[in-house]
């Protein structure tokens, strides 16, 4: 009989990308190699589906090529890129008119001379559309989240965070202060009992609770107005990453703080350009003009790095408008439409996924071993979507993070749903074919 499968050593399909992050050893740079060796295993059989670059940018359907060159056509579920504002026509030829106007480089830190009339206009936009008093921006979302955080937290205060915030904000954390509280995803109980903690020995230092509009790995969401009432309550300062919910969910597009009627009333609010509005870049709104000159001054990645370039914020700009605007909205229906169908088709093929609808589509696999020979199939079949494993999410809790986009079609939508489940079946039983103890796969014949 026809052999359907390659082997795939027991090794390339165990193990974490945290077996590798405190390596041992005193040679810096030796001591990394065996990171690579561990994912040259996974490379050369296929389960390394990381680091693909595309031939033509985000679109629903691209041709892509790994790491080892290996190209593939099919669809894309794997690129941010909600409302579909990369391919806009509008916002190219924005792109084309602001580097006529101002060359394509900001040239500065905003600190000094990086800012242009796009970047001034953009954030009085932002803070406008969110109701606060100003906004200032960062040449990365992740820039934004890990500055907000060293920027305002001393090593003296104290950081109660969810524990599946962003890598960028646990970064910016542990850069601020040892003084860090984790509490439960979404567990305001818990939340409180660490705020009533510290409260109980300190009132004299700051308090910053740290948590997502929609947390992009399990697509779900605190309730933000009982979070800052909690926050008044013991002198905290609330602050919340609308990385993926600003601009693509909402009836007008504000996401979760305009869905739970919290405009204006978030202390900070913290996003990104790269999910929702084409582009680099990201942002805090805040109360208090103050505290954005503060941030300009004391903030690195705002103070000590080149601006966002006068492009992008010319793009990000015109994407507010458009996501302010009658186009927005059917922007964002046309969205909605397709995470409902996505969602309903994978239910019908007998797939789950976590969490609310959202353009965040996360597909449960389970273990790490099946997710990553589903993996190897999908580019096969014909599917782009982005593999998510431990660490990033628990271990045993795998799953494929399908982001949706405003223009897939419905046929884009019913071939990822068939092709998932494909690769999804075809992984079960290359699976079945390994013992407990056998070290290698075997071939199924
Ligand atoms: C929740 C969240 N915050 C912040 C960021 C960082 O944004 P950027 O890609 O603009 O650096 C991301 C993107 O990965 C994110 O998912």
């Amino acid at each position: 009989m026809k052999t359907i499968y390659n082997e795939v050593p027991a090794d390339a399909l165990t193990g974490s990308m945290r077996d590798f992050r405190v390596p041992a050893g005193n040679d810096l740079e030796r001591r990394v190699g065996n990171f690579f060796k561990w994912q040259n295993l996974r490379r050369q059989n296929g389960v390394w589906p990381f680091s693909r670059a595309t031939d033509f940018g985000p679109r629903t359907e691209v041709s892509a090529a790994d790491d080892r060159g290996i190209a593939m056509q099919g669809v894309n579920f794997a690129s941010q890129d909600y409302l579909s504002m990369s391919s806009n026509p509008v916002i190219k030829a924005t792109a084309l008119e602001a580097i006529e106007r101002y060359g394509v480089h900001s040239a500065g830190s905003p600190a000094l001379v990086g800012n242009t009339t796009a970047s001034v206009a953009l954030e009085r936009k932002i803070a406008e559309f969110l109701g606060m008093e100003d906004a200032l921006l960062y040449p990365t979302g992740w820039g934004a989240g890990f500055g907000v955080i060293k920027g305002l937290v001393r090593s003296s205060d104290h950081i109660v965070m969810d524990t599946l915030s962003h890598t960028c904000l646990q970064e910016g954390a542990n850069a601020a202060t040892r003084n860090i509280y984790q509490f439960r995803h979404l567990d305001m109980a818990h939340c409180r009992r660490w705020l009533e903690k510290i409260r109980a020995t300190d009132t004299e230092n700051g308090i910053m609770v740290v948590t997502e509009g929609l947390f992009s790995m399990d697509s779900d969401t605190p309730d933000l107005a009982a979070m800052q009432e909690l926050c008044n309550e013991f002198n905290a300062t609330l602050m919340v990453d609308v990385a993926h919910d600003l601009g693509a969910l909402g009836e007008d597009g504000r996401g979760h703080i305009g869905i739970q009627n919290m405009i204006g009333k978030v202390d900070i609010v913290m996003g990104s350009f790269s999910k929702t509005f084409a582009s680099n870049g990201g942002f805090v709104a805040v109360k208090d003009r103050a505290i954005k000159e503060y941030l300009r001054f004391y903030s690195a990645p705002a103070t000590f790095s080149n601006a966002m370039s006068p492009v992008n914020a010319a793009i990000v700009l015109k994407a507010f408008e458009i996501i302010d605007s009658p186009e927005g909205k059917v922007l964002r229906n046309e969205l909605m439409t397709n995470v409902l169908e996505l969602r309903r088709q994978l239910t019908a093929a007998g797939l789950e996924y976590y969490g609310d609808p959202s353009a965040i589509v996360a597909v449960k696999m389970g273990t790490e071993g099946l997710a990553r020979l589903v993996s190897r199939r999908l580019p096969e079949l014909g599917l782009l979507c982005n593999l998510v494993e431990y660490p990033a999410v628990g271990k045993g809790a795998a799953r494929f993070r399908m982001q949706v986009m405003a223009k897939h079609s419905a046929q884009n939508v019913s071939d990822a749903v068939a092709r998932i489940k494909a690769a999804r079946l075809e992984a079960e039983i290359e699976l079945a074919t390994m013992g407990e103890q056998a070290p290698r796969m075997r071939a199924v014949a």
